[in-house]
């Protein structure tokens, strides 16, 4: 039997990278899940490969009636959520930089997906948890740059990570008494599409892995075993933690 077989999971940004590989894994253990992304040729593809276990949801995060539009289907669908990941967010590689040089309508999208779209997936994934009454596990994700000097030169995207694992905590203690568990996970550097052009250059891919004290960067499988274990009732005495799958970048 599957570690999450019963349960129905929702991953925003599950189109692409860290949050495709983490919603595969979860349909792996049993879960019913469903692909948040803005991206809908993703998702289709992407709940096409994993067959009954998924369903697409298109949204952006950004919105607040789209983001509730998704949830109403998870509501129509199932009547209930068990495990919430938010993946989705944005990094813009060659125009986020320190704030003395920092566009405003840079630091602006960057924190409508990473921050406020977190806030409004949390809004309306966790109010279907209360609702269903099943309590419920939530997955934030931060980054060693809202947290460490690795965060330099990327002013909105560092402070938006910053600013999720904040809410993680916050939420943490409000959800506590439905019984909802709330968590936040650092990845190291992953190859995905959304730090590829970093990877491109051969000089940065260098100073990257080099950070990293276990001598490699990530793929987004190394990032799944955490999703599972903190949306299923393995992790249940876990809440308001961040768990670090970095490969020690954290703490060099
Ligand atoms: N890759 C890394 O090195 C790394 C390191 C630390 C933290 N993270 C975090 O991991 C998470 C996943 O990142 P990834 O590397 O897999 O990125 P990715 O670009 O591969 O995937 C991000 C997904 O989010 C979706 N998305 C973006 N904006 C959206 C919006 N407005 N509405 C809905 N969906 C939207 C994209 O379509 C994409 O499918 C992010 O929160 C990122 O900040 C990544």
């Amino acid at each position: 039997m599957g570690r999450l077989e019963g349960k129905v999971a929702v991953v925003s940004g599950g189109g692409s990278g860290i949050g495709q590989s983490a919603a595969a894994a979860l349909a792996r253990e049993g879960a019913v899940v469903g692909l948040l992304d803005r991206n809908e040729a993703a998702i289709q593809e992407t709940a096409r490969s994993l067959g009954e276990a998924a369903f697409p949801l298109a949204a952006d995060v950004a919105d607040e009636t789209s983001v509730a539009a998704a949830f109403d289907e998870v509501r129509r669908r199932h009547g209930r959520l068990d495990a919430l990941l938010t993946y989705a967010a944005v990094q813009l590689v060659g125009e986020d930089a320190p704030v003395h040089d920092l566009e405003l309508a840079v630091w602006e999208r960057t924190h409508a997906v990473n921050l406020r779209g977190v806030f409004l997936t949390c809004k309306h994934g966790v109010r279907l948890m209360i609702e269903a009454g099943n309590g419920g596990s939530v997955v934030n994700c931060g980054s060693p740059t809202g947290v460490t000097m690795s965060g330099g030169g990327w002013a909105a995207y560092s402070s938006s990570k910053a600013g999720v694992m904040g809410l993680t905590r916050t939420m943490a203690a409000d959800l506590a008494g439905y019984g909802i568990r709330v968590n936040g996970i650092v990845p190291g550097s992953i190859v995905t599409p959304l730090t590829q052009p970093l990877y491109d250059d051969p000089e940065t891919r260098a100073r990257l892995t080099a950070l990293h004290p276990i001598g490699r960067v990530g793929a987004p499988s190394d990032m799944d075993g955490i999703a599972v274990f903190l949306a299923s009732d393995e992790s249940a005495f876990a809440t308001g933690a961040h768990f670090y799958v970095d490969g020690g970048i954290s703490v060099r």
